[in-house]
């Protein structure tokens, strides 16, 4: 069965998006060599998208690197939304319900990991212990401003542990 795996690039002071939804600094660390990133690829069967990553700012729109993983990523992807498009996006399945989308997302990802894109996504399905892993990718900047890897006002804490023989920064969600 596949695994829920939120997996974000992060500046040094916990933001995946700066102000306004500003995803340009991450362009910097596009070239770099990363050999973690490289296998998540292999390993991902879905993505599970929120409708702001989705419809968000996306440096390369419009270049072959426009999408996820640098456009390198070209498997079944999940949008969730409260507003479904009028009109249908190749690709692309679109649910109204966490739960539902999960389902979706699992059954098109086999026995490979869903990727979520989007910390209000991801921050649902921790609060619904649906979360198992958490992969982040930290670059030196700071950001100062925008939406936080997880963000809940007054929440529990959640304990992490370090995947076994995995690269630093991929956590197993401890419930
Ligand atoms: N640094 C990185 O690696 C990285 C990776 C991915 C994304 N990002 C950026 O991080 C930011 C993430 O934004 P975010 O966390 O605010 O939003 P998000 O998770 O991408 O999307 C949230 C939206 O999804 C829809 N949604 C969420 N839960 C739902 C539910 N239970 N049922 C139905 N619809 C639901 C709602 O959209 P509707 O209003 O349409 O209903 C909601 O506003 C974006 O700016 C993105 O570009 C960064």
């Amino acid at each position: 069965m596949a695994k829920l795996l939120y997996s974000a690039t992060m500046s040094l002071d916990g933001f995946i998006a700066g102000a306004g939804g500003d995803m340009s600094w991450l362009s910097q660390y596009a070239s770099e060599e990363n050999d973690t990133a490289d296998r998540l690829l292999t390993q991902v069967g879905a993505i599970l998208c929120g409708a702001v990553t989705f419809f968000g700012d996306d440096p390369n729109r419009g270049t072959d690197a426009e999408g996820a993983f640098g456009g390198q990523y070209d498997g079944p992807v999940v949008l969730l939304t409260h507003r479904p498009p009028d009109n249908p996006i190749p690709g692309v399945e679109v649910s109204t319900d966490l739960h539902d989308a999960v389902h979706r997302a699992k059954n098109a990802a086999g026995e490979n990991y869903v990727n979520i894109l989007g910390a209000d996504v991801a921050r649902q399905c921790i609060e619904e212990q649906l979360l198992d892993e958490i992969l982040v990718f930290t670059v030196p900047i700071l950001l100062g401003d925008g939406t936080r890897l997880f963000d809940k006002p007054g929440g529990a804490e959640i304990q992490l542990e370090p995947l076994p023989d995995e690269t630093e920064g991929w956590y197993r969600v401890v419930y």
